[in-house]
């Protein structure tokens, strides 16, 4: 596929399932989320993977997390937290760790970590996969940031969930609408 025709035609998947990216896809995923723009080449971010067995424990997180915040969350609603974690053989959580001694501003290096998931994003298609970005309450719990060994005043910006997209559920991508998002200047033009 065209570089071009990737990027008009992302959307998120609506399901994914197995198989996901192997070790191989898995690098490519990486090294292309390395490659985002960066300024001051900090490499404010932390690629954290998760795959396997390790999404029931991430599941089990997700629950706690819920448990801690509504004591009274009924087991049903614990069961779909854990879930959560289960909806792709691939995780990959993006945190954005800025560096407060930087010169960089704090907001352009955490856009930088979202660039670095947009990246990886695009590299799985490009790789025949597709994913769907989710953060959730999770991202912003301090007990899920410090498992991830992440420090509180960091950003977890992404749960990037990756696998091949369910068939019946991977129709095209409808075109969409930019023009009245876009203006000239000066107007009228000089
Ligand atoms: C920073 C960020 C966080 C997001 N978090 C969630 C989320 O927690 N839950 C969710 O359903 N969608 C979330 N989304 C939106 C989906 O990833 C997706 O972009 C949206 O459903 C629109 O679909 P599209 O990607 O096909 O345009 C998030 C997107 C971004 C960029």
């Amino acid at each position: 596929m065209e570089a071009i025709d990737l990027l008009l035609s992302r959307r998120s998947a609506a399901v994914l399932i197995g198989p996901g990216p192997d070790e191989a896809a898995l690098e490519l995923l990486l090294a292309a989320g390395a490659h985002a723009p960066d300024h001051g080449r900090l490499r404010p971010w932390r690629f954290i993977v998760i795959q396997g067995r390790a999404r029931e424990r991430l599941g089990e997180l997700f629950a706690e997390r819920l448990q801690r915040s509504r004591p009274d969350a009924s087991p049903d609603a614990l069961a779909r937290e854990r879930a959560k974690a289960l909806r792709a053989p691939l995780i990959i959580a993006v945190a954005a760790v800025p560096d407060p001694h930087s010169a960089v501003p704090q907001i352009e290096q955490i856009l930088c970590a979202g660039a670095a998931a947009t990246n990886m994003l695009l590299a799985a298609r490009a790789l025949g996969f597709n994913a769907v970005w989710k953060t959730g309450a999770a991202a912003y719990d301090e007990t899920v940031k410090r498992e991830f060994g992440i420090a509180p005043a960091d950003a977890l910006v992404a749960f990037l969930y990756i696998g091949t997209e369910s068939s019946g559920h991977d129709g095209p991508t409808p075109p969409r609408a930019w023009r009245d998002r876009v203006s000239y200047w000066p107007d009228p033009p000089v």
